[in-house]
């Protein structure tokens, strides 16, 4: 039986345990998949003594910087995101670090039938969040990604790393008066129960699509704003979390899990507990 797990503080509520080991049941792998609160300065050796039998994890809140610097090797995208969810035990004994979460957001996209290309997507925050899926939505070659931040300066240094990879340009949410076609809410402001300060304006009525990376049983603070003024679409980030999952699992196990039945489960869960 090989063994993974998934690292957080905190992590009881987490869905991954349950969508990785719906994945394991589909593909027929013999693994397990358990959750670990991990004190919140003992990521390090927690994960390491992991690791020894362990062949993975995934990382979440608030360690993905640490599993960063705990990586001996990066991936393309992890370097860029600058934070890893997911490592990987080599044949060698090292540990690989990527970040599935930029990949899982433009999945989950396009299971929704949302066209990115030619588009003027709105991304709001700078945190870590909005980091990861930068070069995923530039690669999909909008028109332009407009990147929203309260402290300004984030954005500016995130605009920095970023710009070679396609049309990215920073500003002040009070800057942002025109309609978009996409907005992705990056933030963290719903864990204080809070909105960015956002002009209604940015909303087309019947088309403006709205996505909020976090997700709960009732319509997100973000989302409930979006149906407000009347976004064409809302979507909430459980389908990526079930994405981000997927490309985690391809990566330790070299087979990709159907993605539909799961998210289908998880919602259900989600909608009954
Ligand atoms: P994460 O890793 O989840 O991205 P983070 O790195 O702490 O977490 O970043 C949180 C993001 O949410 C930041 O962009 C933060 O804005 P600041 O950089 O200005 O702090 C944003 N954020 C948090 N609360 C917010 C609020 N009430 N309104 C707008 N943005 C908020």
């Amino acid at each position: 039986m090989d063994h993974y797990a998934v690292f957080g503080n905190p992590i009881a509520h987490s869905k991954s345990p349950i969508i990785h080991r719906l994945f394991a049941q589909q593909t027929a792998q013999k693994m397990s998949y358990e959750p670990i609160l991990v004190p919140l300065d003992d990521f390090i050796e927690v994960a390491k003594k992991f690791l020894e039998r362990g062949l993975g994890c995934n990382i979440t809140v608030p360690f993905k910087e640490d599993a960063f610097r705990l990586a001996d090797t990066l991936t393309p995208r992890s370097k860029l995101a600058g934070a890893v969810n997911t490592l990987k035990k080599l044949p060698d004994g090292t540990l690989l670090g990527d970040n599935t979460d930029g990949i899982g957001l433009v999945r989950d996209l396009q299971h929704a039938k949302v066209e990115l290309k030619d588009k003027t997507i709105l991304l709001l925050g700078a945190g870590g969040a909005a980091r990861g899926v930068i070069q995923y939505l530039l690669e999909a070659r909008p028109y332009q990604l407009l990147l929203a931040n309260r402290t300004v300066e984030k954005a500016n240094k995130l605009v920095e790393l970023t710009q070679h990879l396609g049309n990215i340009a920073a500003h002040a949410y009070q800057e942002l008066v025109e309609p978009v076609d996409i907005i992705i809410n990056a933030t963290s402001a719903s864990l204080t129960n809070q909105l960015p300060p956002l002009s209604k304006q940015l909303i087309v009525a019947g088309k403006t699509i709205c996505y909020d990376m976090m997700y709960s049983k009732e319509t997100t603070l973000f989302n409930q704003w979006a149906k407000q003024h009347k976004a064409g679409k809302i979507i909430d980030g459980l389908g990526m979390l079930v994405e981000q999952a997927a490309e985690s699992f391809y990566l330790w196990r070299g087979i990709f899990p159907k993605t539909d039945t799961v998210l289908r489960f998880v919602r259900q869960q989600l909608m009954t507990n």
